[in-house]
């Protein structure tokens, strides 16, 4: 199972002195065999949290790249090949707070297939607003999301799907345990990668997530962001 933190825009270099907990948390925990945890933090963080995790397994990712993997005239941009260069092993693509802003499908397949080629896992997002879900076609947008944003890519090894309903995220509802184990059922028929599910996720919630088996782990926003919390989200679903 994937535990991976989205800290999105926060934190600061003293944010990172609390990690100690998560490092020494997975080391001791009983079915640390099972997990894998990833802190994808601001990129002014991911140096120095790649140092901090050296001695341990967690591992470190962005949350976004530009679509070009070479050095380029992009103000305020940073590419993939710069991520790795720190110390990211993954990166966040097609998060719905980055579609809001006119990431479209197409290119977010641009940057997929970038950041594959600096060496780069994805964690690549898909979900649907609340208006799509009223109208009942959750599927249909899920199905184009993965469709063209990974339009002739086959390398599915080394991507991760994380399912993030847009109405879930930040919000506090979650998704009806049937809904979710069917939607996620449909992802993995269009393709066969490993599906995270994200959108308020936290230590009080997790019961409603336990019994679907089809769930590879979680991406988790708001609550990555305090040690304790994150830890019991692990610890809760082996409970
Ligand atoms: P949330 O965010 O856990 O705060 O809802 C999840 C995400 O946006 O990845």
């Amino acid at each position: 199972m994937y535990f991976i933190a989205n800290w999105k825009m926060f934190g600061a270099l003293n944010s990172l002195n609390s990690l100690y907990k998560v490092i020494k948390f997975s080391k001791n925990f009983k079915k640390r065999k099972l997990i894998k945890i990833i802190y994808c933090p601001p990129n002014t963080l991911i140096n120095q949290m790649f140092i901090k995790f050296k001695n341990s397994k967690i591992e470190v990712g962005a949350q976004n790249c530009h679509e070009f993997d070479r050095p380029g005239p992009f103000t305020g941009s940073v590419n993939s090949m710069m991520l790795r260069n720190v110390g990211a092993k993954y990166v966040i693509i097609g998060h719905s707070e980055n579609r809001k802003k006119g990431e479209t499908n197409k290119l977010i397949n641009l940057k997929i297939k970038s950041a594959l080629k600096s060496g780069l896992k994805i964690i690549f997002c898909i979900g649907e607003t609340i208006q799509e879900k009223r109208k009942k076609i959750t599927n249909q947008i899920l199905n184009n999301q993965i469709k063209i944003g990974l339009n002739k890519i086959k390398d599915k090894k080394n991507i991760i799907i994380a399912y993030e309903p847009v109405w879930s995220i930040g919000t506090g509802i979650i998704p009806k345990p049937r809904e979710l184990f069917e939607t996620i059922k449909f992802i993995k028929k269009k393709k066969n990668c490993k599906v995270l599910y994200g959108g308020s996720v936290n230590p009080k919630n997790l019961d409603n997530f336990r019994s679907i088996n089809v769930i590879d782990g979680f991406l988790v926003g708001g609550a990555s962001q305090n040690p304790k919390k994150f830890i019991d989200i692990i610890k809760k679903t082996y409970n």
